[in-house]
């Protein structure tokens, strides 16, 4: 217990430091989301608050208000908007939690252990509805846009992981796609959000809508390879379902891709769950391809992309926390 007390703690304080400079106006973002998220009907107000107001990273909403500094003065508007794609971030994990029939998540039951499927896929309906009626607010329609698309994407992706489901023959690139869609495409529309309502120039809001882009790939290749080897009490979420759900994530995919004939044979009879066979079994080949090393690599790569975006922009406090937010993604141990 106090290990992992002393491993969350120090996370803490490291991700407060990288949110430093845009530390008000997180807590306004907070704020936003509490008197947003009510319900004058009981049932509703316990569900929607438990959903959205414990709890989780904030790291959208973070990207967009770094983002928004970093390229210019951030105003009432960059705070609406953080508060928006933390809605939209939460839905999705409130139907992901269904998809992946996962327990635990942000270190709580998930909607639907605590109570149900149907009250999941209704409450992520009520937390995406919410979102966009508030995007809708803001004077121009140009967030509503980018949110629409992006949402769009992201649930695109989540339906192109469930056509995957089991297909092991997916290639590294056929993933990368998938991760693009599902998690990147929501960080990048923050970035790009937060920059253009500070008026930044069409080539700072590309910059910055790329650097989103690749800190998501990175970070949701490091997800995957912390569902495989991550403490379920320091990530503060379900763990393995990555495999009981037979998504094909860079470690399945390294491996695969140079194993033997025969040892494809055995590693696919465990991923199909043959048997007599358990997902301990796959230890082995992982470590004999050094699975998540690769993968770690690769996230590495995308984490340096996304920095390299960085480059035009002016130095600032913003600016670094940016920078440094691309090895966090990296480093991370939840
Ligand atoms: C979880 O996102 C879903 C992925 C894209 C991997 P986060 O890890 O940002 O979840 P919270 O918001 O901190 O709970
Ligand atoms: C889903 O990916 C990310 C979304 C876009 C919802 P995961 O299924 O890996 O996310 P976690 O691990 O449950 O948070
Ligand atoms: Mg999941
Ligand atoms: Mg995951």
């Amino acid at each position: 217990v106090s290990r992992t007390v002393r491993e969350a703690s120090t996370f803490e304080i490291r991700l407060a430091d990288l949110y430093a400079p845009v530390a008000d106006e997180l807590a306004d973002v907070e704020e936003l989301l509490r008197k947003e998220l009510r319900s004058q009907f009981d049932y509703v107000d316990e569900l929607v608050r438990y959903g959205c107001l414990l709890g989780g990273k904030r790291l959208r909403p973070a990207l967009l208000l770094l983002s928004g500094k970093a390229a210019g003065t951030i105003d009432d508007q960059h705070l609406v908007l953080a508060a928006v794609v933390e809605m939209i971030h939460t839905a999705t994990l409130v139907h992901d939690d269904v998809l992946d029939e996962a327990d635990v998540r942000r270190h709580l039951a998930t909607v639907n252990s605590r109570w149900d499927t149907k009250t999941s896929v209704l409450l992520g309906d009520f937390l995406f509805t919410h979102a966009f009626y508030l995007a809708s607010t803001l004077s121009s329609t140009d967030a509503c846009q980018a949110i629409g698309r992006a949402t769009n994407v992201v649930c695109e992706g989540e339906l192109r992981q469930k056509g995957t489901q089991g297909d092991y023959s997916l290639d590294q690139q056929e993933y990368l796609d998938i991760i693009a869609a599902k998690t990147a495409a929501l960080c990048a529309c923050s970035c790009q959000l937060g920059a253009a309502f500070s008026g930044a120039t069409q080539d700072i809001v590309r910059r910055l809508a790329d650097y989103g882009r690749n800190l998501g790939i990175a970070f949701q290749i490091i997800d995957d390879v912390l569902d495989l080897r991550g403490d379920e009490s320091t990530v503060g979420k379900s763990l393995g379902t990555d495999l009981a759900q037979q998504k094909p994530t860079l470690p399945i995919i390294h491996t695969l891709a140079n194993a033997s004939a025969r040892e494809q044979e055995a590693i696919l009879a465990i991923l199909h769950g043959e048997p007599g066979t358990q997902p301990g079994d796959l230890l082995p080949f992982f470590q004999r391809y050094q699975a998540c090393e690769y993968a770690h690599g690769v996230a590495r790569e995308f984490a340096q992309r996304a920095r390299h975006q960085l480059a035009p922009l002016s130095p600032s406090l913003a600016c670094d926390s940016l920078a440094n937010l691309a090895e966090y993604v990296i480093t991370r141990s939840r």
